[in-house]
């Protein structure tokens, strides 16, 4: 078995594009299944213009077992990183099958043919949202899950016992779940990023949207939190430093050394920031000024929810390391040149 080949699903799309990039620096040998059905071709390109190397690209739905059986017969591979899934929370609120369908089916036809092939290791993408509205903060991966406030942050809950069970079941296989933070930022040389389709729900992409005149106003939903400025405090993790992350968790499982057969980690910055705080930084990073309103609480946020890293920071040996400011110029960056390709 080829110990340095990695399955990377959702490998096109924002994380997985940043994640690729860096398990090919480490020395990975990539095999991408992705539908592009919140991602394009234009990822791929910019994956092989920073590496030099054209990762192997199959596109099929993770939901087609067949098609994916193919991948399976036809590459070999010791590890798979799982990012396929679908991740708008408001969607999910409004169509909830269509996330528990493609979520957990895609999710278990990946695990049943590892077992099948005897392929070990797989690395889960979960999310902060498992933990819903803390009592206690930061929250470790001790904190208790709370029940989940939207069928996508359901499905993730789901997925991550799923896995528990069926490593518990299997001594071959190894699984790890990595819950993220808020990803943010773009890789610094500004050819892969996030690219949402419409009108972005999630914060940064909104903020640059409307730095480039896309959006006209930024709408910050809610000054009346119970935190310091009154807006809500979230752990916002660069792109980069998350993707590496998922090597250190290859490396971990291809090298024998994870302990439990099912390892949690909360893969964050540690530090909470705040909505006004991010929009602040965002116009010193950048130098420009942002349109900007106070608009009402978005129904389902919670107050506040950051990261201790601990165990990722003493197990993994990982941390983060690129700074807000940094990261909020890539962020632009990207925008930037999305822009200027259109
Ligand atoms: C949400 C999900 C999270 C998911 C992530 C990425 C929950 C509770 N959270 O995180 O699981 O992984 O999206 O898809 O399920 N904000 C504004 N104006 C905007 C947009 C956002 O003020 O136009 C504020 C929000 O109120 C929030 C913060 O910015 O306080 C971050 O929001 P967002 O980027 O959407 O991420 P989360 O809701 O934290």
């Amino acid at each position: 078995m080829n110990k340095k080949g990695v399955l990377v699903t959702g490998g096109a799309g924002y994380i997985g594009s940043h994640t690729v990039v860096e398990l090919i620096g480490a020395g990975y040998e990539v095999v991408i299944v992705d539908n592009f059905s919140n991602s394009d071709a234009s990822s791929l390109d910019g994956i092989a213009k920073i590496t030099g190397t054209k990762p192997i690209f199959v596109e099929a739905d993770c939901c087609d077992k067949e098609a994916l059986r193919e991948v399976f017969e036809h590459y070999d591979f010791s590890s798979v990183i799982h990012f396929a899934a679908y991740k708008a929370v408001g969607e999910s609120v409004a169509e909830p099958a269509k996330y528990y369908r493609n979520n957990l089916l895609s999710f278990l036809n990946v695990v049943e043919l590892m077992k099948e092939y005897h392929r070990p290791n797989i690395v889960f993408s979960s999310s902060a949202t498992v933990y819903g509205d803390a009592e206690v903060l930061p929250v470790t991966e001790l904190t208790p899950r709370k029940p989940a406030t939207s069928p996508y942050g359901n499905t993730k809950q789901m997925a991550e016992d799923i896995l528990r069970d069926i490593v518990s079941a299997n001594n071959e296989l190894r699984g790890i779940a990595l819950r993220y933070f808020n990803p943010i930022g773009a890789h610094p040389s500004a050819l892969i990023g996030e690219l949402p389709r419409g009108v972005p729900n999630n914060l940064v992409p909104y903020i640059t949207q409307t730095a480039a005149g896309v959006r006209e106003c930024l709408s910050i939903f809610g000054d009346d939190y119970p935190t310091p400025d009154g807006s809500c405090l979230r752990d916002y993790i660069d792109i980069v430093d998350l993707a590496r992350a998922h090597v250190v968790a290859i490396n971990r499982m291809v090298e024998g050394k994870s302990e439990e057969c099912y390892e949690v980690f909360n893969i964050g910055t540690g530090s909470p920031v705040s909505v006004f705080e991010l929009v602040q930084g965002f116009e010193r990073a950048n130098n420009l000024k942002l349109n900007y309103k106070v608009a009402a609480r978005r129904a389902g946020d919670v107050t506040a929810v950051w990261a201790d890293t601990t165990r990722a920071n003493e197990i993994l040996g990982w941390c983060a390391e690129r700074n807000l400011e940094d990261t909020l110029r890539t962020a632009w960056a990207w925008e930037c040149n999305v822009r200027k390709e259109k």
